[in-house]
Formats: C-alpha cells, structure tokens, sequence
C-alpha cells in the first residue's frame, strides 16, 4: 500500500498516456495463420450472435471464434469440425524425458477424473493408437527461455510442438482451453471430448508475466498459494512474486533467527493470528509453481515496512527498543538501523537462508516507502543489500524507489508509480511494470466494490486491459521492459475468496496484456472471449467481478 499522497501524481500519469490505435480486427489476426484448414477455417466467415448481456444494447454481440485467452499470435479453430478424444487415446512423450513425461501427466489428469478415463502417457517409438495426443520436442538451438509452441487439432490426432518444455506445457493451457470446460470439474461422467480441429502457432511477447501475492498483511496458507499459481498457469503468467514480510508479519522461517518467524509472523492485519511457511513449505511451493512453469520471486522488503522483524529483533533497529507487533495499516513509520553491522549479518542471513531454497534467479529487497532516513543512507543501504544478494548468486529487483543508487544493470526496477526508471534503463538495466492505476489488483473496480482501496484510482477491467506496456514509461524504449506484473496487497482481503473477487478479472486481462501482441489486442474482442470464460470458472469454481462491461454468458 502506498501513501495516499501518490494518488494524483498516479492519475496524472494514466491520462497523459496516448491509447494505442485499435486496432486489428480480430477475423484479419486470424485469417494471417500461415496455413488455411481445408473448408473448416474460420475466416471469413460471418460470425453467430449471442443475445446482448442483460441491460446492454440490443443489437445482438457476435460470438468469438474461439475463448482463448491470452490471445495467441496465431490461430485458426474450425467452428463445425472437431475431433474426439475418446478413452482408447494415448499421451506420447520424447522417450527419456522425465519432465515432458510430466506435462503428459497433469494433461492426463485434466483430462480424466478415474484411472479408466484418465489418457496413459506413454513414450515415443511404439504404435500411437488414432485420435492420440503427441508432446514433441523439436531439437534445434532455441534459448533456454524460448516459451513457444505450436499446436494442431487434426481428425487423425493432436500434437504440441515446442523447443522447450515450457512451450509444451503452454501449448497444453491452449488446449486445455480448446477443451469443454466440463474438463475442469474433477468428476464428471467418463465420455468422450471432442475438440475442434485447430492450428495455432504462439509465443509471449514479454518473458516476465508476473503476479505478486502480499502474504505479509493477510497470511495464506500454502493450499490458497497453490490454487493461485494454479489460476496463474492457466493463464500463462510465469512469475509469483510473493511478499514475504512487512510490518504486519514476518512469513518464512529463517533457522538463524527463529523469532523473525516466531515472533513476527504471529500477528497479521486485523488482529487474528498469522502464519509463516517452514522451509519445507516454502520449497514445496517453489517446487510446485515450477512444475507449471512459474518462479517463486521472494521478497524481504526493507529497510522500511520492517515492524515484525524489528518486533522479533530490537537489535535491528537504532534505540534497541522492541516495538509490539502492529495489526494496523500504517505505512512509512518503521526502519531498519542502516549504520549497524549487525542489520547487515541478519540481511546477509536472510537473503542467504531464502536463495538456499530457491532455484530462480532472483531475490526482491522492496526498498520502498522508506520515510525514516536520508536519501544518502537510503542509497548506501540499497547498494550494500545489492551486494550480499549478488554475493548469494541471485539478480536484485526493487521498488521503483531503487533507481537512484548505482545499481548494477542486472538488478531490475519494478515500476509503480512515476520513479526514475528512466536512471536504470539508460545504464543497460530493465524494468518490470507495475503501474499502480492500471496494475494493483487491490484497488476497487468501481465505488460499489466493498474490498480493497481506492488511493490509485478506481480500475475496471478494462483500464487493466487498455494499455502499452512499450511505451508506457516516457525516457524508457521498449526493450528495456521485462515485462509486466499484477501486485495484489492484501491490507483488506483476509479470505482466498476475496483474493480471487479482486483479481479476477483483471488478472486474465493483464495476462493478455503480457503475452499477446499489442497490434492484435482490441477490447471489444477481449471482451467477448472474457464473457465465455463463465462455464470453464464455474467449474473451477473461481470467485471474479461481475464486471458490467463484460457480455457473461453461462454456456
Ligand atoms: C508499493 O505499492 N508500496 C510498492
């Protein structure tokens, strides 16, 4: 949460910004696949209507030729030819990969709900009954962080084809998507699904496609955790940025100083108890977000936004003197003593204990709202903590905040408010954005909205759809921007209820945003393929906003 003195700087920033033209229609996006479908493809064809939303205008909506989302860069889906995938089709994966063996395994399992109905995922090289689903890889010497696929649908069988396996594993969230979404329900009758037959060739625009979850104000247990990396691997986001600590608690245990968990993860916002994961909690997460392709990002912010650490730690701050935990909202009030060496062994401790268990490459210092020191103690803290995460192997991100001290050009600036971003970028460095108006899942959709805050404006999903990353920062070009990604502070939501209300939709917006190209991006189609997502939430039984905007229909 940010000082409220933000608020008109922020709108200020939201409205200078020029709209893209919009935009493609999205009928030509999909008649420029490379191929045609013999007769079956969709385009040109005349699009069937749905009735209007209740309270919209009469004119009837044209239906979507397919409800993928994000948008793929290209695709063709037959509207009258589909294939089936009955209990006789099997998954084939390269021989002697374990990891493609696992995508087959989660495809199999959401596909089947019963050992009879669930596909058998079986190696390449033997007989691949017809109606099969093929995960190839293709060899070549595509980066290691190449996230592209291609996928077909033909009446004969379906295959992905990637040069990674987390393009497979995308290319299995398109299909996931071409599927009913009775597929989601986790016991449905066994029968037979048909799909449409379809070609799509896709890969992101951006390769960091973030969320960021505050575990710190509301803790959430490890099962609300997975859920939402879950919802995030169905929407191809690849980041979690978890806030591990602020002053309403302290969330990771740190065997070296056991109080920081003990003490300062007791209390959250509110009053009720807190929480905090053990290690091996903490490294079951990371090893399941992996599993879908997302990287756990940590984060300790400091110095400020230190209350719990210093509750658990008096010797951390400059009078010695502990303060009691805090349950309120407050922000700015609390610092670490920049000038003590012992501030520095404990951040060495925890950053050290934290990157142990965690493969990515990066670790998250938070540096922001720090209203307890001088800017010149402020900037040498900054670069000390940027050298012990070094030092540990991992890549700095900090608040917007950071840019200022002579960071080097592998730590990133996550953007959130007007900063000067401008300062990293010009040094080689990269950015992340997080604009507080457009990205901050905690704020109200509209004045009704009974969660949330209001201090960086109102945000309807449609504001979180309508942007330009690539030119959203004025003195930034466009290749120094990573990505984007969607904080959710949680001072007001206290349930995963309330966590999911807030970011659905806006999430899957933004995750459009991160991976579809700009050029091929219109909100009147947006809104179309968001309205059918209702069947395949229902089943997933995903709380979202009800958002007037959108054309919901139930089937
Ligand atoms: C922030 O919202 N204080 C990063």
């Amino acid at each position: 949460m940010s000082a409220k003195h933000h608020v008109d700087r922020i709108r200020r920033q939201s409205v200078r910004r020029p709209w893209p033209a919009l935009l493609l229609p999205f009928l030509a996006l999909a008649a420029c696949g490379r191929a045609q479908l013999p007769p079956t493809s969709v385009a040109p064809r005349p699009l069937p209507t749905m009735e209007p939303a209740q309270g919209a205008a009469a004119t009837p909506l044209p239906l979507p030729p397919h409800t993928i989302i994000p948008a793929p860069v290209r695709i063709e889906v037959s509207a009258t030819q589909s294939m089936v995938l009955d209990t006789a089709a099997v998954i084939v994966v390269p021989a002697g990969s374990e990891e493609v063996a696992r995508i087959g395994r989660y495809l199999g399992e959401l596909i089947g709900t019963t050992v009879s109905t669930t596909p058998r995922v079986v190696a390449a090289g033997g007989h691949v009954p017809p109606g099969s689903i093929q995960l190839v890889l293709k060899g070549g010497h595509a980066p290691p962080e190449d996230e592209s696929y291609e996928l077909t649908v033909k009446e004969e069988g379906i295959r992905v084809v990637a040069a990674r396996p987390a393009g497979l594993f995308y290319g299995v969230q398109t299909l996931r998507q071409l599927l009913p979404p009775d597929v989601e329900y986790s016991a449905t009758p066994p029968r037979p699904w048909r799909v449409p037959l379809a070609r799509v060739e896709d890969r992101p625009r951006y390769p960091w496609r973030g969320a960021m979850l505050d575990v710190a104000r509301h803790f959430r247990p490890p099962a609300d955790v997975e859920r939402y990396i879950d919802l995030l691997a169905l929407h191809k986001l690849n980041r979690l940025h978890l806030h591990l600590a602020d002053d309403q608690g302290w969330r990771i245990e740190v065997p070296s100083w056991p109080r920081l968990a003990q003490h300062g993860g007791r209390t959250e916002v509110g009053g009720r108890e807190g929480g905090y994961y053990t290690r091996e909690q903490y490294a079951a997460l990371v090893r399941y977000a992996a599993e879908r392709y997302v990287t756990i990002v940590p984060e300790i912010d400091m110095p400020g936004h230190t209350n719990a650490a210093l509750a658990a730690h008096p010797e951390l701050s400059c009078d010695t003197v502990a303060p009691g935990t805090r349950t309120d909202t407050e922000v700015g009030y609390s610092t670490l003593c920049v000038e003590r060496d012992t501030v520095y062994r404990f951040v060495d401790a925890v950053v050290g204990s934290i990157a142990e268990l965690t493969p990515g490459p990066y670790f998250h210092m938070g540096g922001d709202e720090v209203m307890r020191l001088s800017h010149a103690q402020y900037l040498a803290f900054v670069e000390r903590v940027q050298g012990i995460v070094q030092a540990h192997g991992k890549r700095m991100i900090g608040w917007g905040e950071i840019a200022p001290a002579r960071l080097d050009p592998a730590t990133i600036v996550q953007h959130w408010k007007p900063d000067s971003a401008a300062l990293h970028t010009g040094r080689g460095g990269k950015v992340i954005l997080s604009p507080a108006g457009k990205t901050y899942l905690d704020m109200k959709y509209d004045s009704a909205t009974a969660l949330g805050l209001d201090w960086a404006g109102l945000i309807e999903v449609r504001d979180a759809y309508e942007w330009e990353p690539g030119t959203w920062l004025a003195g930034v070009s466009p290749e120094a921007i990573l990505g984007v990604e969607a904080p959710l502070w949680s001072e007001t939501l206290d349930s995963m209820h309330e966590v999911e209300y807030m970011a659905f939709p806006r999430l899957t917006a933004l995750a459009e945003v991160a991976w579809s190209p700009q050029g091929q991006r219109s909100w009147e189609e947006f809104r179309l393929r968001l309205g059918a997502q209702v069947p395949r939430w229902t089943a997933l039984g995903l709380h979202y906003h009800r958002s007037p905007l959108v054309p919901w229909r139930e089937r």
